[in-house]
C-alpha cells in the first residue's frame, strides 16, 4: 500500500504522550518569531537544574518564598482555615511540596481536618508525595492527582464538595504573559464556588540588577536550563540541535516586570526534528521563557479583576516575594 510510504516516518518513531509535544516544538519554531514554551522544560533532567537553581545563590525567590512559610506559617494556616470547616488543600503543581510541607505540619498539629491533593502533570511527582508525605507527616489525608490543573481541579470538585483553598506557589503564574496570567485566574475562579481560597505566591519587581542576575546565573546553571530544552528535544523527537551553536541571553525590562530569556542562534544553520528541517539566520532567536514581575498593587488588581477578593499578603524581610490570600467572591 502506498499510503504506508507517504506516513511521516517521525509517527512510528515518536511516542504518543510526545505527539503533543512535537506538534508544539514544529508550530513554534515554524513561527515569526520563533518560540519555545517553558511547559517542556520539566523533564527528569530539567527537574534536576531546577532543584540546582533553586540552590544557587543568585535564584531568590524560593529562598524568599521559604522564608515566608517558615516564619508566617501559623498566620498563613489561621487565614486558610477561615471558620474550621473540614476543607479541601489542592496544591497547583506540588513539586516535592518543601513549602507546603510547613503548612501541612501546622495543620496537622491544629487537628484541622483536611485532605491534601497535590495536582502534577508529572507522575513522578505524584506517586512520589502519595509514599512519602504519609511517612514523613503521620495521619496526613492525601489523594494525589495526576494531571492538568483544571482538569484536576474538576476532578477534585467531584470527589468532595469541601471547601477548596487552592496553593499555587512559586510564581509559577510569571510563566504566563500577563494577559495570560488574568486569563489562568479567571479560570481558576470558574473551577471554584464563592468562598474558596487561593493562596498564591508571586515574584514582586525590585532591584532589576537583582532580577536578572536570578536568571543570569555565574554557574550558568539558567544557560543549561533553557539548553536542556534542545537536548530534551534531540532525545524525544529525534533532532540534531548543536547546542554549542546557542547562546543564552536572558532580558529583565523594569518597566513591564517581564523577565525573558531567549537563545540566540551564533551562525546560520539548520535542524532536523522528525522530518522537518528548521532554518535559523544567525543572530535568530527562539523565545523561551517569561517569568512576569509584579507590583504589589498588581496582585490585588488581579484578583479583583478575576473575581476574587485580596484578604491577606505575607512578605519575606526583604519585600521581594509575596503569598496572598484571596476569597472567591
Ligand atoms: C519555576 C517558573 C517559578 O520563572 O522563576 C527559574 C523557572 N526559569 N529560572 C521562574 C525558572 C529560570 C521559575 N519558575
Amino acid at each position: 500500500m502506498n499510503q504506508v510510504f507517504t506516513q511521516p516516518v517521525v509517527s512510528c518513531t515518536i511516542s504518543d504522550e510526545n505527539r503533543q509535544f512535537y506538534a508544539d516544538v514544529i508550530e513554534g519554531l515554524k513561527a515569526e518569531p520563533k518560540r519555545l514554551n517553558s511547559k517542556y522544560f520539566y523533564d527528569a533532567n530539567g527537574d534536576k537544574l531546577f532543584q540546582e537553581l533553586m540552590n544557587c545563590p543568585e535564584y531568590y525567590p524560593t529562598d524568599c518564598e521559604l522564608e515566608i512559610f517558615s516564619e508566617k506559617t501559623a498566620e498563613i494556616c489561621d487565614a486558610l482555615i477561615a471558620d474550621g470547616d473540614a476543607f479541601d488543600l489542592i496544591e497547583l503543581g506540588a513539586g516535592d511540596a518543601t513549602k507546603s510541607t510547613y503548612l501541612l505540619k501546622y495543620l496537622l498539629d491544629k487537628k484541622a481536618d483536611f485532605t491534601y491533593l497535590p495536582i502534577d502533570i508529572s507522575d513522578n511527582v505524584i506517586s512520589y508525595l502519595n509514599i512519602t508525605l504519609p511517612v514523613t507527616l503521620p495521619g496526613l489525608k492525601i489523594t494525589g492527582l495526576n494531571g492538568e490543573y483544571f482538569e484536576m481541579l474538576k476532578k477534585a470538585a467531584s470527589i468532595s464538595p469541601k471547601r477548596k483553598v487552592v496553593l499555587f506557589l512559586g510564581s509559577n503564574i510569571g510563566n504566563m504573559p500577563l494577559d495570560g496570567a488574568i486569563e489562568f485566574c479567571r479560570e481558576l475562579r470558574n473551577n471554584l464556588s464563592e468562598g474558596d481560597m487561593v493562596l498564591i505566591g508571586m515574584d514582586l519587581k525590585k532591584d532589576p540588577r537583582v532580577i536578572l542576575a536570578a536568571y543570569n546565573d555565574k554557574g550558568g546553571i539558567t544557560r543549561e536550563f533553557n539548553l536542556n530544552l534542545l537536548r530534551r528535544i534531540n532525545r524525544e523527537l529525534h533532532a540534531d540541535f548543536d547546542v554549542n551553536k546557542f547562546e543564552h541571553y536572558p532580558t529583565y525590562d523594569p518597566e513591564t516586570g517581564a523577565c525573558k530569556s531567549y537563545l540566540i542562534s551564533l551562525q546560520d544553520q539548520h535542524v532536523t526534528i522528525g522530518n522537518e528541517k528548521i532554518g535559523f539566520k544567525k543572530d535568530e532567536y527562539i523565545y523561551m521563557e517569561i517569568s512576569q514581575k509584579f507590583t504589589i498593587m498588581q496582585t490585588d488588581q488581579i484578583a479583583i479583576n478575576t473575581g476574587f477578593q485580596p484578604i491577606g499578603q505575607f512578605f519575606d524581610t526583604k519585600k521581594w516575594f509575596i503569598d496572598a490570600v484571596w476569597v472567591a467572591a
